[in-house]
């Protein structure tokens, strides 16, 4: 099923769907009935953080996974349920059921065109519910309009922030500090990604402490500078090359064991 079977890495032009032809994308399905779909937010991430971290993570993290196993790689859908974080400008939100019908009618339009398995590659927890609801509802619609193939869809969520290397790593190099928001794993990332973040990074205060997640005023009066728990100052490049490797070993393992389900 996978195109790639020397391990050698796939240039990013070949696995990014927005680079291919509808041609190119009808023989790739000859082949590979798999996609990556990166889904990310627009919304702040603390006083030094860049508002579109959780996208480009998921983006970057992706691409690498699509180069990894030679699966196409969906454009990031960069703006999630963020409805939390509203009560801080740059914020970009969707509301839950926006969110859930957006993933839905992307899903049953790659369905619709033989992608069978559809691997979302998650950089925000705030996108899970809605995510994991328009699942459930993307297999509904498909029975019920009695599409070819319909039992053949499936989908699996990944949260690359929650896998168990990226999980230990950062619990090294961060401890308690790593918080549940702004947190310094994802900025390291960013930091690799795109390095005139680097200039933001400075010292900061101790953060509030990591607790409940309520509506946006709420929020803003518990988390006053947007993080919860976390000290972002922590974050360097390098960590964030080396989180991303393990999200991306990680995450390849799993897609290739999806893709054989
Ligand atoms: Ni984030």
């Amino acid at each position: 099923m996978l195109s790639n079977p020397l391990n050698l890495k796939k240039p990013e032009s070949a696995i990014r769907l927005d680079l291919r032809s509808w041609k190119e994308v009808d023989s790739y399905l000859e082949d590979c009935k798999g996609i990556i779909l990166p889904i990310g937010s627009t919304e702040q991430h603390g006083p030094t953080g860049a508002i579109g971290t959780d996208a480009l993570t998921a983006h970057a993290i992706a691409l690498e996974v699509g180069r990894r196993t030679g699966v196409l790689v969906a454009p990031v859908q960069a703006f999630g349920m963020a409805e939390h974080h509203l009560g801080f400008p740059g914020t970009m939100s969707l509301k839950p059921a926006t969110m859930l019908a957006l993933i839905h009618d992307l899903l049953l339009s790659l369905f619709s065109h033989g992608f069978e398995r559809i691997f979302v590659v998650n950089g925000h927890g705030g996108n899970i519910a809605s995510a994991k609801a328009a699942f459930a509802q993307a297999y509904g619609t498909a029975a019920q309009r009695n599409l070819p193939n319909a039992s053949q869809l499936k989908c699996k969520l990944v949260n690359w922030f929650m896998a168990a290397s990226v999980f230990r790593e950062a619990n090294n190099l961060y401890g308690d500090k790593e918080g549940q928001h702004a947190t310094p794993s994802e900025i390291a990332l960013t930091l690799y990604l795109e390095p005139s973040l680097c200039n933001k990074q400075r010292p900061l205060p101790e953060a509030s402490p990591a607790g409940p997640i309520y509506g946006p005023t709420d929020f803003r009066m518990r988390y006053p500078d947007g993080r919860m728990g976390s000290d972002p100052y922590l974050a360097k490049p390098e960590h964030g090359e080396m989180l991303l490797n393990k999200a991306a070993t990680s995450l390849s393992e799993d897609l290739i064991n999806f893709l054989k389900t």
